[in-house]
C-alpha cells in the first residue's frame, strides 16, 4: 500500500517477551527477525528509526513458574531476561533499547499512566464477584484456575483462555473450576477491580481501523472486524495479586496492573530509558510517541492483535497525546515438524541451543525462517526443509556465486578488480536484470512482504549464476583475457550489490562478505549500481560464505524432536480405563500357572516370536509361544526365571510352532513390556488365584 504520509521518524516496537523461557524459532519468525528487516532497512534508508525490546516481567505464568521452582518470581526474570537479551544479541536483533517491565523507570511510568486515566475518570470502578482459594488466601486470576471450557468442553482451560478454541474467558467462566495453586475448588468472593470501557470506543476504533487502515494485512484487519463487529464489553486493567506493579490508589492493597495493561507503556517507558541515557542522540521521549510525524509500527504475533490495535490504542486515546500505530503486521504461526510450538511439551528449536549445534549459522536460520515465514498463513519448520534451503540456496545459489567470483579473480588477477571493457549483449542483459532489485526490495519491505522482499535480493545471485555459466570466463580465458576482464569486472560488481542488498536479511553474511571484497563503505542507495568496485581494487582472500549442511546433522536434530516426543508420551502416559466388572465364576474359568523357563529362543524367519519351553510340573515341558521378541534383546535372560501364563488358553499354531498357553506381561505405552515373574519360587504348576 501506498505510503498516505511522510513521515519524519519511525518508532518500531517488538512484542515484548514473557521472562518465562528462552526464545525460539516462532518468536524469531514471527516477531524479531521481520522487525530487525525492517529497521535495518531504515536505517540503510537513512531514516531517523528507533527500534524498541524488553523482557515483559509480570503475569502469572512467571509466578506459577516461581512457585513450581521455589524462587522469587524476581529469580525468575533476572534468569530468563538475561537469557533472552543474549539470544537476540547473538542473532543480530539490533535493539536501540532492551530493557524490562521490573525497572524503576517503568513501575513508575506505568503507574502514573494508570493514575492520570483514574484522575480523569476515564476507567470504572466495578465490584464483581472472582474465584477465590481459601486454602492459598488468594483470589484466582486468569491461570491461576483451569476447568472446562464452557464452548469446546476442553478439560485444561485457563481462566484467560481456552489453548483448544482459542476463546478469551474470564475465570467465573469454567466449569468445574480449579485453583492451579492448591487444586482445591475456589469459592466466589467480592472483589474491587478498575475496568476500561472499551464500549464506549467503538465507534472511534471502527472509524479509526475499519475506515482508516484497510490497507493493514488481512489477518490482522480481519481479526480487528470481528471485534468490532461484536459489542465491546469493559475490561478489567488491575488483578487481584501479589506480582506486579501495584494499582496506584487508595484501597487497592493486594491488587496489580493487569499485566496487558503494563506491558504494551513498557514499549514507552523503554523509550524514556533510552532518551534518558542518551539525550543527544535520542531527543525526548515524547517526539517518539507523541508527535504526528512519527510512524508506529508494532511487531507482533498474532495471539497479540487484539491486544494492540485494541486495547493499547484505547488506553492511549483515553490518556490523550499520543499517536496510533500505522501499522501492526502480525504475523500467524509457525509450527515445528507439523506439530504446535510449545514451551511446557518442550516442542521447539531453542535459540541458545541452535547455535550450539550450529555455531556461527545465525544466518542461515534468519534466511530459512525468512523464507518460510508465516506472514499469511500458519507454516511449518522442518529440518529437511532447512537442509535444502541451506544446500541448494545459500549455498548452491548466493555462496556458490559469490565463490566463482572471487576465485576466478583471485586465479587470473591476484585478487585484483579487472578493468571493465566494452559490453556485450548478454553483459547489458545481466545489468538491465539486476537494475531494478533496489526499488523492488524497497517496495516489497514497505509493504512488509519479507519473504517476497527477501527472494528478490536472492534473485541478484540467481542472477549472477546464469551470467556466469552463459559467459563461461574460464574457456575464454587463454583465447581472450580482456572478454574475461569484463566479465569479472561485472561479475564482483553482483558481488557487492548483493552484499549491500542482503544487509538487512542476512547481516553477518553480509559483513563476511564486505571484509572478502575489502569494502565497508556501502551506502544503500548505490544499490543496482555497476560500479561499485573501482578497477584495481585489491580484494582479500577468497572463502566461502556458507557451507553444506550434511545428513547426519539433520537427523541429530530429527532424533531430538523424537526423544522429546517419546519423553512427552511417556508423560502423557494414563493407564487405561478398568474394563467392566466380571464374576468370581468368570475369573475362575482362566487357568493361571506358575512355570519356569527352561529355554528361550527367537523363533527363525519372525521378528515378533520367542519360543518358550516351560517346566508347568507335569514332567512335560510346554511350549508357548509369544509376541514379544522386540522387548528382549537377550531371551536366554528369561532362562531360570519363575513366570505366570494361562494354561487352558486354547492351543494355537504360529509360524508352524503349536503354542499351548499364554505368557502373561505387563504392558505400559510401547516403550516396556515385562514378562510378569513371582517373588518367591513357588514351585512350577502352582495355580494363581
Ligand atoms: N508478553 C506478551 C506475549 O509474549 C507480549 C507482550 S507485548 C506488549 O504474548 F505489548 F505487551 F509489550
Ligand atoms: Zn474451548
Amino acid at each position: 500500500m501506498e505510503q498516505k504520509k511522510q513521515y519524519k521518524r519511525y518508532t518500531v516496537t517488538s512484542a515484548l517477551p514473557y521472562a518465562n523461557g528462552g526464545v525460539h524459532i516462532g518468536h524469531l519468525a514471527g516477531v524479531y527477525v521481520p522487525a530487525d528487516i525492517y529497521v535495518r532497512y531504515l536505517r540503510a534508508k537513512k531514516r531517523e528509526v528507533m527500534f524498541i525490546g524488553g523482557s515483559d516481567e509480570h503475569g502469572v505464568p512467571i509466578t506459577i513458574r516461581a512457585r513450581k521452582e521455589s524462587i522469587t518470581p524476581q529469580d525468575v526474570v533476572n534468569r530468563y531476561h538475561k537469557m533472552i537479551k543474549e539470544s537476540f544479541e547473538d542473532f543480530g536483533i539490533s535493539f536501540d533499547v532492551y530493557s524490562r517491565t521490573t525497572s524503576k523507570t517503568h513501575h513508575q511510568f506505568a503507574a502514573e499512566f494508570f493514575r492520570k486515566l483514574y484522575d480523569e475518570g476515564k476507567l470504572t470502578e466495578e465490584t464483581t464477584t472472582q474465584l477465590y482459594d481459601e486454602e492459598a488466601k488468594q483470589f484466582l486470576a486468569d491461570r491461576y484456575v483451569t476447568g472446562e471450557c464452557p464452548h469446546c468442553h476442553n478439560q485444561g482451560a485457563y481462566g484467560d483462555q481456552c489453548e483448544k478454541c482459542g476463546r478469551d474467558l474470564s475465570p467465573t467462566e469454567l466449569i468445574n473450576p480449579k485453583s492451579t495453586i492448591s487444586g482445591s475448588t475456589p469459592v466466589l468472593k467480592e472483589t474491587k477491580n478498575w475496568y476500561l470501557p472499551l464500549n464506549e470506543y467503538q465507534e472511534w476504533l471502527k472509524q479509526w481501523i475499519l475506515e482508516g487502515h484497510k490497507e493493514w494485512r488481512p489477518n490482522v484487519y480481519g481479526q480487528c472486524k470481528s471485534w468490532l463487529d461484536m459489542d465491546l464489553q469493559p475490561r478489567a486493567m488491575t488483578r487481584d495479586l501479589d506480582w506486579g506493579i501495584p494499582v496506584p490508589v487508595e484501597g487497592a492493597d493486594g491488587k496489580v496492573l493487569y499485566v496487558w495493561f503494563d506491558a504494551p507503556i513498557g514499549y514507552v517507558s523503554n523509550t524514556k530509558e533510552l532518551c534518558e541515557q542518551d539525550p543527544q542522540r535520542w531527543g525526548n521521549w515524547e517526539k517518539w510517541w507523541q508527535d504526528e510525524d512519527t510512524r508506529l509500527i508494532h511487531f507482533i504475533g498474532k495471539d497479540n492483535i487484539v491486544f494492540h490495535c485494541i486495547i493499547f490504542p484505547v488506553m492511549m486515546k483515553a490518556h490523550g497525546g499520543y499517536i496510533m500505530p500505522d501499522n501492526v503486521p502480525a504475523n500467524e504461526f509457525l509450527n515445528l515438524e507439523n506439530d504446535k510450538i510449545s514451551t511446557s511439551r518442550n516442542w521447539a528449536v531453542w535459540l541458545h541451543e541452535y547455535l550450539v549445534d550450529f555455531p556461527g549459522k545465525q544466518d542461515v536460520l534468519r534466511y530459512v525462517l525468512t523464507a518460510n515465514a508465516p506472514e499469511t498463513k500458519d507454516n511449518n519448520f522442518t529440518w529437511k526443509d532447512f537442509q535444502d534451503r541451506n544446500n541448494n540456496e545459500l549455498v548452491a545459489v548466493y555462496g556458490n556465486f559469490v565463490n566463482r567470483a572471487l576465485q576466478l579473480t583471485q586465479k587470473y588477477w591476484g585478487g585484483i578488480v579487472p578493468e571493465r571493457g566494452e559490453l556485450l549483449d548478454v553483459d547489458k542483459k545481466a545489468i538491465e536484470e539486476f537494475k531494478d532489485v533496489k526499488e523492488k526490495v524497497e517496495t516489497l519491505l514497505e509493504q512488509f512482504k519479507f519473504r517476497d522482499a527477501q527472494f528478490e535480493a536472492m534473485n541478484l545471485a540467481r542472477i549472477g549464476n546464469r551470467y556466469i555459466t552463459e559467459c563461461e570466463p574460464w574457456k575464454v580465458w587463454k583465447t581472450d583475457p580482456k572478454r574475461v576482464e569484463t566479465v569479472l569486472n561485472v561479475c564482483l560488481q553482483i558481488v557487492a550489490n548483493l552484499s549491500i542488498a542482503f544487509g538487512p536479511f542476512l547481516p553477518f553474511s553480509s559483513n563476511r562478505l564486505r571484509s572478502l571484497i575489502n569494502e565497508q563503505n556501502f551506502d544503500w542507495e548505490q544499490l543496482g549500481s555497476i560500479d561499485l568496485l573501482p578497477a584495481g581494487h585489491q580484494l582479500n582472500e577468497p572463502q566461502l560464505l556458507f557451507e553444506k549442511i550434511d545428513d547426519e546433522t539433520i537427523q541429530r536434530q530429527l532424533d531430538k524432536l523424537e526423544a522429546t516426543r517419546k519423553a512427552n508420551e511417556q508423560a502423557q502416559w494414563k493407564p487405561t480405563e478398568v474394563k467392566d466388572t466380571v464374576s468370581f465364576e468368570d475369573f475362575e474359568k482362566l487357568d493361571i500357572r506358575v512355570g519356569q523357563v527352561l529355554a528361550c529362543d527367537r523363533v527363525p524367519k519372525s521378528k515378533k516370536l520367542l519360543q518358550f519351553l516351560i517346566d508347568d510340573g507335569s514332567g512335560t515341558p510346554r511350549t508357548i509361544c509369544s509376541g514379544i521378541a522386540a522387548f528382549y534383546e537377550n531371551p536366554e535372560e528369561l532362562v531360570g526365571k519363575r513366570i505366570l501364563f494361562v494354561a487352558n488358553f486354547a492351543p494355537r499354531k504360529m509360524m508352524g510352532i503349536e503354542s499351548q498357553g499364554m505368557i502373561l506381561s505387563a504392558v505400559d505405552a510401547d516403550e516396556t513390556l515385562s514378562v510378569v515373574t513371582t517373588t518367591k519360587d513357588v514351585k512350577p504348576g502352582s495355580l494363581v488365584g
